[in-house]
């Protein structure tokens, strides 16, 4: 069974929300070294504070990983055997800057295609999107659900995921993709672009209306953001994972409007609650079956919705 015991590891993205949390956990490891590469479009080095500290050799690489020639000197002076590629240009973005965050997810993961068919590396782990599939046409959604992506940014992310799996058959690289489904937890990023969370916990902290677009009905399937650094892990550690997509998620549906009153719950806020019209390419329902990823690494998402949220409020109000 591999482990990253010995492994010189990159996580790209790994300023992010999603992907700090990877290299927190990728320190408990006993890997040989760790590299994060991150052109901070979103990304922050608060983020990386803990892995800096617990982990004084992390090099951070200021660098756009579209860039294949300035990727392929990194991975090769820096020896690199495994990537986690996890550096995407938001959902949000596309809505504004299509052509700019279609080509950018498009082309960052042709350049791990690339240089892995090259053997610059061993292992790619890869970071899907559960909006690769838009919105439900049946429930649960296991990973045979067609991929019907509603917007720009879910387009560039199933085209990504093609990609690799071209690469895969064509070529024969390791290569395994990750398939969350919505990620909330600390760190999320609560600026341009923030997701529904971050939004709702910051606009109750400064006393603003809580704004719900659409009917509030509208569901998604919410997982704890350690619990899929976790899987990530795990997904490594499985060569039966190799080849395949893999759903991460709670297996739990949540309604946007339950989200939003357990929040306000935990709170216990009175916040008032606006209704505007549902914006563009917004997913109706998002229900994951994790059955591939109980069989393969016996996940069970491990913190459940109202845990999540107590610790992901107490962050928020720690960090206004
Ligand atoms: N957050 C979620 O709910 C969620 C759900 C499903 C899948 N994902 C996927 O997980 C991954 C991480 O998402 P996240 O929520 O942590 O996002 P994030 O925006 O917090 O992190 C992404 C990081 O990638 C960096 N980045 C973007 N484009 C880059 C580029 N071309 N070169 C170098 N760095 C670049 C950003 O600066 C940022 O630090 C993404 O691939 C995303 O599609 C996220």
């Amino acid at each position: 069974m591999p482990t990253l015991k010995g492994k010189r590891v990159l996580v790209t993205g790994g300023a992010g929300f999603i992907g700090s949390h990877l290299v927190d956990r990728i320190i408990k490891e006993q890997i040989r070294s760790l590299c994060v590469v991150d052109n901070y479009f979103l990304g922050t080095n608060d983020n990386l504070n803990f892995a800096s500290q617990n982990f004084p050799s992390l090099k951070i690489f200021k660098q756009d990983i579209t860039n294949v020639e300035k990727i392929q000197t990194i991975l090769r002076k820096e020896n690199i055997d495994v990537v986690f590629n996890l550096a995407a240009i938001p959902l949000l973005t596309s809505l504004e800057k299509p052509v700019f965050t279609v080509n950018s997810i498009i082309n960052s993961s042709m350049t791990f295609c690339e240089l892995l068919r090259k053997k610059l590396f061993e292992t790619l782990i890869h970071f899907s999107s559960s909006e690769v599939y838009g919105t439900a046409q049946y429930v649960p959604m296991d990973e045979k659900h067609p991929m019907e992506p509603c917007t720009p940014y879910a387009a560039a992310k199933a085209a990504a995921d093609h990609l690799v799996l071209s690469y895969v058959k064509t070529f024969n690289i390791d290569a395994s993709i990750v398939r969350p489904f919505n990620n909330y937890g600390p760190r999320q990023n609560k600026g341009d672009y923030a997701a529904i969370i971050p939004i709702v916990v910051q606009n109750i902290l400064l006393k603003k209306p809580i704004i719900i677009y659409g009917d509030g009905r509208q569901t998604r399937d919410f997982i704890f953001v350690r619990d899929v650094a976790d899987a990530t892990i795990a997904i490594y550690n499985e060569p039966r994972a190799r080849r395949k997509q893999i759903n991460i998620a709670a297996g739990k549906e949540t309604s946007v409007l339950d989200l939003v009153h357990t929040i306000v719950d935990i709170m216990h806020a009175d916040t008032k609650i606006v209704y505007k019209p549902a914006r563009q390419g917004d997913v109706r329902r998002h229900f994951a079956d994790i059955s591939l990823a109980k069989k393969l690494i016996n996940f069970q998402p491990s913190t459940d919705i109202e845990q999540g949220l107590r610790e992901t409020v107490e962050w928020y109000k720690n960090s206004l």
